[in-house]
């Protein structure tokens, strides 16, 4: 069985990444398990080059603090020879309108998208779906605003395998049952999310505890002055008791339960944060300090991941007439 799941390096890994993802990639992987820096996946809109990089060096060494194998682990464009020829077969058999209507496509490309919007944009769920197919995954966690790219990663494998021949496993989607879904601390209204434009309520994971604090302390509440855990009604307070429970394995209610004023769940909030995160901040620090380490994991698992890959690649040219 083989879990794959990416995580694109579109700005600074942030606790939600973390207590949502990464730390369940930890606990809950298998030897077989692939886990990926996507940052192809982050070109699909206006970016700048140096950053992706810095960014994805800074999302490889989150995956290692956090506990995944090194063995276990890639980064997408180590592999672009494979994948990009992944994606041109299974462009091919994909209709522009079932890129079209990608709910993502939707909302990123804006009114004018067709227009405006990249050709990349629009045809990012192939690649991801390439991604999926050239190992062979089995099963892919993700959040649910990706569940229908992993639906079309399904539809082009079965079109594929049965318009030229069985060649790839049809994947599945896994959501994690009811997993934190951190909000942004200064706008509870949306998640905590790496491209925020605002990041005063975005807790980073390599932001210093002092900054952790300041954030939490600000973090938007409400003046109902009732500890209870009600998202709906109260998200700000809802989102800094989910916060606590996601770090010291108790539910939200009987966090709420425990405190008896919004300044002392804050500072709790902060303090269990700042504990929940510092071997992460930390490796990831020792790591970025002193590259060369980092480079041998990142070609390890490079050659690892082409080694897994490639027959595939090589079986689905075959088969399309090609190569
Ligand atoms: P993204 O940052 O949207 O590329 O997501 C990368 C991974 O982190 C996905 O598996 C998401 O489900 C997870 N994730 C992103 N933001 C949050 C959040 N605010 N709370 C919980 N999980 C998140
Ligand atoms: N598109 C995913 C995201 O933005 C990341 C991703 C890229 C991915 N390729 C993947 C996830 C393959 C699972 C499988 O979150």
């Amino acid at each position: 069985m083989t879990r794959l799941s990416g995580i694109t390096p579109s700005g600074h890994a942030h606790a939600g990444n973390y207590l949502g993802a990464i730390r369940r990639w930890a606990r809950e992987g298998a030897p077989g398990d692939l886990y990926f820096v996507s940052d192809l996946h982050a070109m699909t809109t206006p970016y700048h080059p140096q950053r992706l990089r810095a960014h994805t060096r800074e999302l490889l060494a989150v995956l290692i603090a956090s506990g995944i194998e090194p063995d276990q682990m890639f980064v997408q464009s180590d592999l672009i020879r494979e994948v990009g020829a992944l994606t041109w077969l299974l462009e091919c058999t994909c209709a522009y309108g079932e890129a079209a209507r990608m709910t993502q496509f939707k909302e990123k490309a804006g009114k004018d998208g067709k227009v405006t919007a990249r050709l990349g944009l629009l045809t990012y769920p192939v690649l991801m779906a390439a991604d999926i197919l050239l190992q062979g995954a089995d099963e892919v966690p993700v959040g649910d605003d990706q569940e229908q790219h992993v639906e079309l990663a399904r539809a082009l494998a079965r079109r594929f395998n049965g318009t030229f021949g069985e060649v790839f496993v049809v994947p599945r989607a896994v959501t994690p049952q009811a997993g934190a879904r951190i909000r942004d601390l200064a706008h509870p209204d949306r998640k905590m999310d790496k491209s925020a434009g605002d990041v005063a309520g975005v807790i980073f994971l390599m932001d210093a505890p002092d900054l952790v604090r300041r954030k939490v302390k600000r973090a938007v509440t409400d003046s109902l002055d009732r500890l209870e855990y009600r998202p709906d009604d109260q998200p700000g307070l809802a989102n800094l008791l989910e916060i606590v429970a996601a770090c010291t394995g108790k539910s939200p209610r009987e966090v709420a339960d425990s405190f008896d004023s919004y300044g002392t769940l804050k500072d709790a909030a902060a303090e269990a944060l700042i504990e929940e995160l510092r071997p992460i901040r930390d490796t990831a620090r020792t790591l970025l300090d002193d590259p060369s380490e980092l480079d041998r994991v990142r070609a390890d698992g490079a050659v690892r991941a082409r080694e897994r890959g490639t027959h595939r690649l090589q079986s689905a040219l075959r088969l399309a007439g090609v190569g």
